[in-house]
């Protein structure tokens, strides 16, 4: 299933190495911070599909607005997610958690539930990597970001 959602990410934003790239990654530490957290198996299959699909409203929102910024994602994520997801018989309650997930993931510090706050920890992890917040020390993000122990200890590992 995982590989399926994956395959139709590769296809929704046409072989781009580095956003299909970016989401794997996210998605990898999503579920080591997950597996640490002792989410339940439900659970993971959210967050996992939820990782995998977080910024596949970058494509829509360059397409609709020419800016892909987080309040343009968070509006056009979700309605391309639920349609993968649909496509692949999840139920709609499922796919009603992961629209959340997407239509949420650039609200950092938002209290919105365990799910999105490892969402935010993984996306936060792969960015700093990939250079995104030049202007502020990994420190600080972690500091300001990170709640959970295993988002922090999974953090301290890697910075
Ligand atoms: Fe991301």
């Amino acid at each position: 299933m995982t590989g399926t959602i994956i395959a139709k990410l590769i296809a929704f934003d046409r072989g781009d190495r580095h956003r299909v790239n970016h989401a794997l990654k996210v998605t990898g530490y999503a579920m080591a911070i997950a597996s640490g957290e002792r989410l339940s198996g439900g659970d993971k299959r959210i967050l996992e599909a939820a990782s995998i699909l977080h910024d596949i409203g970058i494509l829509p929102a360059l397409e609709k607005y020419g800016r892909a910024d987080g309040k343009a994602q968070e509006e056009l994520g979700p309605p391309e997610a639920r349609k993968v997801l649909a496509s692949l018989d999840w139920s709609d309650g499922d796919i009603r958690r992961v629209e959340y997930l997407v239509g949420h993931h650039h609200s950092y510090g938002m209290d919105g539930g365990p799910l999105l706050q490892i969402l935010f920890e993984a996306d936060f992890i792969v960015n700093l990597d990939e250079g995104q917040f030049p202007s502020q020390s990994p420190v600080s993000i972690r500091d300001r970001y990170f709640r959970t122990p295993s988002g922090i200890t999974v953090f301290n590992a890697l910075f």
